[in-house]
C-alpha cells in the first residue's frame, strides 16, 4: 500500500464520529508515513479551538481557514491526513485534495456515529434541538460528495484496527 501511495496522501474524508482520526494515526503509523489532522493544525495555527472559531467567525470563514490549512497540509507527501468531515463537502477543498491524493471515505451509519459523537462535546454544528436528526440531515445532504472520494470503506461497529486494515488494504 505504501508503494501504491507513492507521493500522494491519502486523506480520510467523512462525517464527524466515523472515526478519521482514530483510524488514520494506526494506518500512518502501519505504512511508516506521517499523520495530520486537520482541525488540529486549524486549532494550532489559529490558537483557538473549533467551537471558538465557529463562535468567533462562523462557517463561512472556518471554510476558508479549513481550505488554506488543508491546502498546505496537502504539499509535501505522502501523510496519512485526517479531515474535518465539512472539508470534502466544500468544492475547492475538495478539488483539492482530488488533485494530488487519494481519498478514502469512511462511511459509518448514523447510529455508530452517534454512539461516537455524543462522547465528546466539541461539533458546533450539533448545538441544534435534535442533534441526531442534525446529523442525519448532514448525512443525507452530504452522502453524494462523500461518495466522489477515490475509495470507501465501511467504517462499523468493531476494532478501529479491523477497521485500519481494510483501509491499508
Ligand atoms: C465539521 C466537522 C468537525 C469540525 C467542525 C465541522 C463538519 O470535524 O471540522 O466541527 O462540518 O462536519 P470532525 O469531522 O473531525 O468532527
Amino acid at each position: 500500500a505504501r508503494m501504491a501511495l507513492g507521493k500522494r496522501n491519502l486523506v480520510l474524508v467523512g462525517l464527524m464520529g466515523a472515526g478519521k482520526s482514530a483510524i488514520g494515526k494506526i494506518v500512518a503509523a502501519d505504512l511508516g508515513i506521517p499523520f495530520v489532522d486537520s482541525d488540529h493544525e486549524i486549532e494550532r495555527v489559529s490558537r483557538m479551538t473549533i467551537p471558538e472559531l465557529f463562535q468567533a467567525y462562523g462557517e463561512p470563514e472556518f471554510r476558508q481557514l479549513e481550505k488554506r490549512v488543508i491546502g498546505r497540509l496537502l504539499e509535501s507527501g505522502p501523510r496519512v491526513l485526517s479531515t474535518g468531515g465539512g472539508a470534502f463537502v466544500n468544492a475547492e477543498t475538495r478539488d483539492a485534495i482530488k488533485a494530488n491524493s487519494l481519498s478514502l471515505w469512511l462511511d459509518a451509519d448514523l447510529d455508530t456515529l452517534w454512539e461516537r459523537v455524543i462522547k465528546r462535546d466539541n461539533r458546533p454544528l450539533l448545538k441544534t434541538e435534535n442533534p441526531k436528526k442534525t446529523l442525519e440531515d448532514l448525512m443525507i445532504a452530504r452522502y453524494p460528495l462523500y461518495a466522489e472520494a477515490d475509495l470507501r470503506v465501511k467504517s462499523r461497529d468493531v476494532k478501529k484496527d479491523v477497521i485500519a486494515s481494510e483501509v491499508i488494504a
